[in-house]
């Protein structure tokens, strides 16, 4: 075999077959019979496209939700994806069901309105890729026509891809459609709307006059039906405009322009073969425009815009008003919709538009998957990022977006765990529900993604020293650019900013301190043993018996120091001890009874935590993690260490770096609680 042969053989000719499937008119009609959604309206293919992915119900705080897994990572080897906006997308979907079923939302402008950096390009982006991936699906094709058999002249594509069925006339469509039998495909009815545009308009007027008015002869003859792939690259079905300064905005932009070279072989400048339309409206019938920073759009276009969304119509120079189908999609962000509130401009769009919140995540586990995917491993190879550094800084871009409780007793940084679905004593799922009430605006306002992103970007090429970044040089990263932001505008604000940084760090000890604490007793065999030693005395105590010494073989009275010494680490004190020793034997008995695996050490989180705390506890004088502060560290001293700092690298994800300073680090800490408690 050739390796032609054999690279041809990857190929898949049948797949480019369908992709360009080319036929007659009474081909398309056959079509339309079998399957009459390849006619859908550009609303109805969008919302068909988002729920061809699924969709997926659940609930949250006691709200049922829908995640739509098309805006998920990874869809068809895309780059983008939008966490953590369950709320907001649900809405945008909404809308497109409703324009979808014509309810008036198909002639508004799609608004997305949020912050700077809250996804509202990325959303849009991912919409129009999908789009183009759905229309080479067999359930998203989509036809157009094409003008030929022109006497020595070349095909004449229609410009702006339209339905084939326009080349029905109007007057009959209906019952057109009614006559050709369709099979069912739910309750989906074609949509009749529309006329050709003006350059089909004009190759059927010329071609039925010269057929003496038999519309069968003119597309039996010179009507071609072929398929299309959106693509915004090939200027298919899929359009961006994005303003620039008002002396060089011009109309035809929008709607297209003369062609002057044209003019000159069709003799005028009104026929429409010498006109291109190659505007945006034009070009992205059938599809999706988007219009970035919507609202920096200059006056003259204001009414392209408003009759474009309102009538389905647009107007190219020196022709009549020309039918389109799309979805108008813009966005801006908050500074600008603020600037424009008062202004008559804004109040003709703003009656025209459905304006669609975009705000910040402000559920810190979904923040940090922005960055978990811009800063994964592999997209910095040479580079290791310590453990929590992403974590922390999508904790400070959190805090910043949340709005103070109003309950004193709550923090902030406590509420941005209630969000996060942590538990809190005191307060239930309706408290959160309460807190999200409250805030009105939140979300709406703090820390941008991408001023996070630029200066994670920033602590990864500045001088790293030794080939790993961790949080507290993000987080330097992050103060020193405050002094820069130019979204900042007030002093205070800045030292908000700042201070909410502080409890970032304070935060960071506390994981650090508990995770090499929980490294430090990662020794499963110690682990064990006193967890056996514990229930056998709580056993002996409950059941109010001795407990045989396993050295001496005696049996003696439970020894109450030692379950005391555990139980003392998650704050049971003398007078619960009871309940809690009698709730630990029930939940051993009751697995027995349930059949349950056995109850192990690590079986109930809270025991579990005690025993770690005791082992790190009796095992933190023989380790002398402080001598490492103090720079002499034995050898016995130093082997445990290696030890632990074995298990930071196997088990917690650090490198040898990172290790070494997280071990520094918190060594540091608790020379400070020493001598604290030498103070006291
Ligand atoms: N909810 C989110 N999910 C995933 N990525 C996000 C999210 N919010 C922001 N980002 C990321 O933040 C960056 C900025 O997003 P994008 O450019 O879409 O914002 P924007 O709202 O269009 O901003 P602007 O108002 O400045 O135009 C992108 O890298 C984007 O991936
Ligand atoms: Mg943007
Ligand atoms: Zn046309
Ligand atoms: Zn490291």
């Amino acid at each position: 075999m050739s390796l032609i042969e054999k690279i041809a053989g990857l190929h898949d000719a049948k797949v480019f077959q369908n992709l360009h499937w080319v036929g007659s008119f009474e081909d398309y009609l056959q079509l339309v019979k079998e399957s009459p959604k390849i006619t859908r309206t550009a609303f109805q293919r969008v919302y068909d496209m988002v729920l061809s992915y699924g969709k997926e119900e659940y609930i949250d705080n006691k709200k049922t939700l829908v995640h739509y897994p098309f805006f998920d990572d990874l869809q068809h080897g895309r780059t983008d994806a939008i966490f953590g906006l369950d709320i907001p997308l649900m809405r945008l979907v909404n809308l497109f069901n409703s324009a979808a079923m014509r309810y008036g939302t198909e002639k508004r402008v799609l608004l997305l309105h949020g912050p700077v950096g809250s996804a509202k390009s990325t959303i849009v982006r991912l919409l129009k890729q999908g789009l183009e991936e759905y229309s080479k699906t067999p359930s998203g094709a989509l036809y157009t026509l094409v003008w030929t058999n022109l006497e020595g002249e070349e095909d004449l594509p229609c410009p702006m891809h339209e339905e084939p069925l326009r080349l029905i006339p109007s007057e009959i469509r209906a019952s057109a459609i009614k006559t050709m039998d369709l099979e069912t495909d739910g309750d989906f009815s074609i949509p009749v709307e529309g006329e050709l545009c003006p350059m089909c308009r004009f190759m059927f007027m010329k071609l039925l006059e010269k057929y003496d008015g038999h519309w069968e002869e003119v597309v039996k003859k010179h009507i071609q039906v072929k398929r299309i792939i959106l693509s915004e690259q090939d200027r298919i079905g899929i359009g961006t405009f994005q303003p620039k300064d008002e002396k060089n905005q011009d109309s035809t932009e929008l709607t297209g322009d003369l062609n002057y070279r044209k003019i000159a072989i069709y003799g005028s400048d009104s026929d429409p073969r010498a006109f291109n339309f190659d505007g945006e409206f034009n070009i992205a019938n059938r599809g999706i425009i988007e219009f970035i920073e919507v609202l920096k759009l200059d006056v003259a276009f204001l009414y392209d815009l408003l009759s474009a969304s309102q009538e389905h119509k647009i107007k190219p120079k020196k022709f009549p008003q020309t039918d389109i189908d799309e979805v108008i999609i813009g966005h801006t962000n908050e500074p600008e919709y603020k600037k424009l509130q008062s202004n008559d401009y804004m109040e003709a769009l703003r009656d025209r538009t459905v304006k669609v919140d975009i705000p910040y995540i402000t559920k810190l586990s979904e923040e940090i998957k922005i960055y978990q995917k811009d800063f994964s491993q592999d997209n910095v190879p040479g580079i290791h990022i310590a453990p929590h550094t992403l974590e922390t800084a999508a904790m400070w871009a959190v805090l910043t977006r949340l709005e103070e409780p109003k309950k004193a007793q709550l923090t902030l940084l406590q509420k941005l765990k209630l969000y996060d679905g942590k538990l809190l004593t005191g307060f239930t799922e309706d408290s959160v529900k309460e807190l999200r009430k409250e805030s009105k605006r939140e979300g709406m306002e703090g820390i941008s993604p991408r001023y996070v992103q630029d200066k994670i970007s920033n602590a990864l090429v500045a001088d790293h020293a030794q080939g790993c970044i961790n949080p507290f040089v993000v987080m330097n990263e992050l103060e020193s650019g405050l002094k820069h932001h130019s979204l900042i505008n007030s002093d205070e604000q800045r030292a908000q900013y700042k201070e909410l940084l502080g409890v970032v760090r304070q935060e960071y000890e506390e994981i650090v301190k508990n995770e090499v604490q929980r490294a430090i007793s990662a020794d499963e065999e110690a682990l064990e043993n006193i967890f056996k030693n514990y229930i056998d005395n709580i056993k002996a105590y409950t059941q109010k018996e001795k407990v045989k010494n396993p050295y001496t073989g005696q049996y003696e009275e439970p020894d109450e120091r030692l379950m005391r010494a555990i139980e003392e680490k998650i704050g049971i004190s003398e007078s619960g001890k009871d309940d809690f020793r009698r709730e630990i034997m029930n939940f051993i008995a009751a697995r027995v009874v349930e059949k349950k695996p056995p109850f192990k050490w690590d079986t109930n989180d809270r025991l579990r935590r005690a025993l770690e705390l005791k082992l790190f506890e009796d095992k933190k004088d023989t380790i002398r993690l402080t001598s490492l502060v103090t720079g002499v560290a034995d050898q016995e001293s130093q082997d445990k260490i290696d030890v632990v700092k074995a298990r930071l690298k196997s088990q917690f994800g650090y490198c040898e770096v990172c290790a070494t300073d997280v071990l520094n680090f918190v060594a540091s800490i608790f020379a400070r609680g020493d001598t604290e408690d030498e103070e006291k």
